[in-house]
């Protein structure tokens, strides 16, 4: 039933993508797809591809280099070893869930990541409105894990995607909600949760051709990065705490568009975006003279070698702190040229490369 619903999504998905660029958005005066960006290709090695379809969502990299990955096709988790590149290991199911979102390292090998009933994101049900959960599992052991443990059901979330840590010593995550549009702060220590952020780029906006809002969240250098997919923006605002008070500044948007899945930031703040269902990895620079220039690392809408990207992250360990892995879904969400392959683990050698286009 679950592949069912995939093929249908895919479908919709497909005609929604597949239509030529809308030009000016009506609503924002921003011009979508204005910016082509230059290509600077990085062609990608294929470590390993999962059975036809899984799409593979997102992943933390731990500190031993292997993968924690979580799948949408399925409630898992894998692991995957990018060195050694062997089979993943399933390390989990969540049976009451149909799918897992978001993940990140909250202290060293410690995790939380988000399960809900998301199929599809067509409509609030098939989004799984009103089943979302934040879970934690604890890799520190070379022995089998404990299963994960459930932390806090958020019942007036519409559909949680990206998560990252607010706070280590106050024991705060953040939580990307694409349905609604916002931002949940959610305190573990307390297991309590409430609004964080709440402002016009993270929403879906009317007449969206897809039912995301806000995708990826990340904090780096006192900055928090967002993706908003139906309004095709790239934004970050100041991050600030007063007391025990965290304060978001004005929004800045850095780049347009920018159909973002979830993303990484490297140490100067460069932004690494999967665009899902347009099959790139697009390079988004964060700061200095060319901020906001937006350039192709790989990939393009309807070709294969990014099809359906979904999470980018760094290796960790001395042999592969330059290598790019990216996740994917194998174009579950859009099909490449009609086809769906099964969810690959990509690495793009990153050495260099910034050096390269700036110089
Ligand atoms: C980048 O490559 C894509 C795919 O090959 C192509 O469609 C696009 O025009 C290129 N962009 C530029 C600026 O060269
Ligand atoms: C989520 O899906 C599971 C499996 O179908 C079901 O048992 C559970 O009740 C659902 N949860 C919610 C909150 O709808």
């Amino acid at each position: 039933m679950l592949l069912k619903s995939f093929f249908t999504l895919t479908t919709v998905l497909a005609s929604i993508v597949a239509r030529p660029s809308p030009g000016p958005d009506h609503t924002t005066g921003i011009s979508k797809r204005g910016n082509p960006g230059a290509n600077h290709t990085i062609v990608p090695s294929a470590l390993f591809e999962f059975p036809n379809p899984t799409w593979l969502e997102n992943f933390a990299v731990r500190p031993n280099g292997q993968l924690v990955i979580t799948l949408i096709t399925s409630p898992e988790i894998y692991l995957f070893d990018p060195i050694t590149s062997g089979p993943p290991v399933k390390l989990f199911t969540i049976p009451q869930y149909l799918a897992l979102l978001g993940i990140v390292e909250y202290t060293p090998d410690i995790y939380y990541f988000v399960a809900g009933n998301f199929t599809s994101p067509n409509t609030p049900e098939s989004s799984g409105i009103g089943s979302y959960s934040i879970f934690k599992i604890d890799l520190r052991t070379d022995s089998m894990p404990h299963a994960p443990t459930k932390i806090i059901d958020i019942p007036e979330s519409a559909f949680l995607n990206g998560l990252e840590v607010l706070s280590v010593e106050d024991g705060l995550l953040i939580v990307a909600d694409s349905g609604l549009g916002l931002v949940w702060k959610v305190d573990i220590f307390k297991r309590s949760y409430e609004v964080f952020i709440d402002v016009p780029e993270m929403k879906i906006g009317p007449n969206a051709k897809i039912q995301l809002g806000i995708n990826g969240i990340h904090i780096k250098n006192e900055f928090l990065y967002f993706t908003s997919m139906a309004q095709e923006l790239f934004c970050r605002a100041q991050l600030t705490r007063d007391d025990s008070q965290y304060i978001i500044g004005e929004i800045e948007t850095i780049a347009t568009g920018i159909f973002g899945d979830d993303f990484t930031l490297d140490r100067f703040g460069n932004a690494w975006i999967t665009q899902d269902p347009m099959d790139q990895l697009t390079l988004v620079i964060g700061d200095g003279v060319r901020k906001g220039e937006v350039i192709t690392v790989a990939g393009a809408q309807n070709i294969e070698t990014v099809a359906g990207g979904t999470r980018s992250g760094f290796g960790r360990t001395e042999q592969d702190k330059d290598i790019l892995y990216v996740v994917t879904n194998g174009g579950i969400a859009a099909p490449v040229n009609g086809v769906v392959e099964g969810g690959k683990v990509l690495a793009f050698n990153t050495y260099g490369y910034l050096a390269g286009i700036l110089g």
